[in-house]
Order: C-alpha cells, then structure tokens, then sequence
C-alpha cells in the first residue's frame, strides 16, 4: 500500500512570521492525521524556522528547489547538504515554473534526482505537459521522455524514496482543474514508464501526486483513485483551514 502524500507548495509565498502563523493555526488541525504524509515546502528563509517549528508534529519539511552539487561557487543556491543540515527531508525537482522561467531542464532534474538520492532526501519530481501539447495528442509522449531522462542512468535499487508528481502546466493556478479520469490516465502512462525503466516493483512503490488547482472540493474526487498517491498543492496551501480541508478530504476517500 503506497501511503497517500499530500504536499504544500509555497512557492515564492510567506515571510518567516508568516509562516509561523501559519504553523500555529496548522498544526492543531491535523494532530489527529495518521493517514496522510504531510509536507510543507516553505521558501528558504524559513526553512529553518519550519523545520524547528514542525520537529514535534507529524509534518515533514521539504525544500522547493536545491543545486545537485554538494557545495561550489554557485551564487545564489542552495546544496543538499545544506538542505539536509537543517533537517529538511524532502525537495521538490524541476517544477514547471523552475522549468519555465529559470531553465531547469530534463537534464538538470536528473542531476537533482540523483544528488536527493545520495543525500537522502526523498525527491518529489515534477512532471506534465503544456495545453498546447496535450491538444496535440502529446501528453504520453511528452510525460515518458520526461520520466524517462530524469531516471536515466539511475539505480532501480536506489529508486525506493521516489515521488513524482503530475503537474500539467494549464491546471497550475489557473482554477483549471484536471478530471479525476485525466489525471488517471496521466499517472498510468507514468507508472508504466518507470515499470519499462526501472520494474514493476519499483513502479508499484512510486507515489504519484497529482498537482494543479487542487483545493478542497475536489482534493476527495481527485485522491479517490487507484493511481493518484495524493496531492501537489500550491494556491490553496497557504491558508491553514484550507490545506487542513484538502488533508481531511483526500484522506476520507
Ligand atoms: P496551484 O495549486 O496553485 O494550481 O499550484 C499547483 C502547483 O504548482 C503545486 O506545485
């Protein structure tokens, strides 16, 4: 049984005392969760904070973002083993938004994956096609060499923390939600890519999450599917009542 995650993305959201507040409001409403894996991404300047903050609940702490390389002259970026220093345990890799604006590529995600883990730190991949690619009858093609180049040279062995998450770019803060059944079949195409690469074992091991407009009216629907592992979620992760909801929602499916 893959255990369901449900993740918040805060991406360039949330200023210390911010995310302290929120912290405050959070955690009492999800002390009774034993169901769902629950991680919060924060931004860097309160990573620290989140991670202390969150030492005694049963929330991890995960990074949006970390260069491959252990330390070096990189102006501007985070290492693994800082991440790790500071008890993170989880880092999002190649979100579309690093993608599109900051030039992260199929092969950068690979050099991540493969430095999260050697570092320990369990990988959430993220993956999807834009509208015009899946009006082109793209998606299948465009998810498996995805997939497929940011596993490439890869250990199956070593695969057993691995989470990908399904973003498909036009669902990303657009209110546009992908249907239960689309997103289905998204993670299909994708767990049989990773049997194809790596084997069934690991496939049937790897937690696909579903991200794109996820808020708590449809957090139950989407999670309620065989395929669908739990939930990338960003807009409405940044308010406690709302990610709280999302969490009770996916987890009474
Ligand atoms: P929204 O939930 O705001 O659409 O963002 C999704 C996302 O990018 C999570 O990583």
């Amino acid at each position: 049984m893959r255990k369901l995650l449900i993740a918040a993305n805060w991406k360039m959201y949330k200023t210390p005392a911010e995310s302290a507040a929120f912290l405050t409001n959070f955690f009492p409403l999800v002390k009774d969760n034993t169901t769902a894996e629950i991680v919060l991404c924060p931004a860097m300047p309160c990573l620290p904070a989140v991670v202390e903050a969150a030492r005694d609940e049963s929330v991890s702490v995960g990074a949006q973002n970390m260069h491959w390389l252990s330390e070096g002259a990189y102006t501007g970026e985070t290492s693994p083993t800082m991440l790790t220093a500071i008890g993170a345990t989880h880092v999002l890799i190649g979100h579309s938004e690093r993608r599109q604006y900051f030039n992260e590529t199929d092969t950068t995600v690979n050099l991540k994956l493969k430095s999260a883990l050697v570092h320990s730190l369990i990988p959430i991949v993220c993956v999807g096609e834009h509208l015009n690619e899946r009006e082109r009858n793209l998606t299948a093609d465009v998810l498996n060499l995805q997939v497929s180049v940011a596993l490439e040279g890869i250990d199956p062995a070593s695969l057993g923390p691995l989470v990908i998450a399904y973003e498909p770019v036009w669902a990303i803060g657009t209110g546009r939600t992908a249907t239960p059944e689309i997103a289905e079949g998204a993670h299909k195409i994708i767990r049989a890519r990773i049997a194809s690469i790596a084997g069934s074992d690991v496939a049937n091991a790897t937690r696909i999450l579903y991200g794109g407009s996820v808020k708590p009216d449809n957090a139950g629907k989407l999670c309620c599917l065989g395929d669908i592992d739990g939930a990338l979620v960003g807009g409405a992760s940044l308010d406690p009542a709302s990610f709280a909801q999302i969490i009770a929602n996916a987890t009474s499916r």
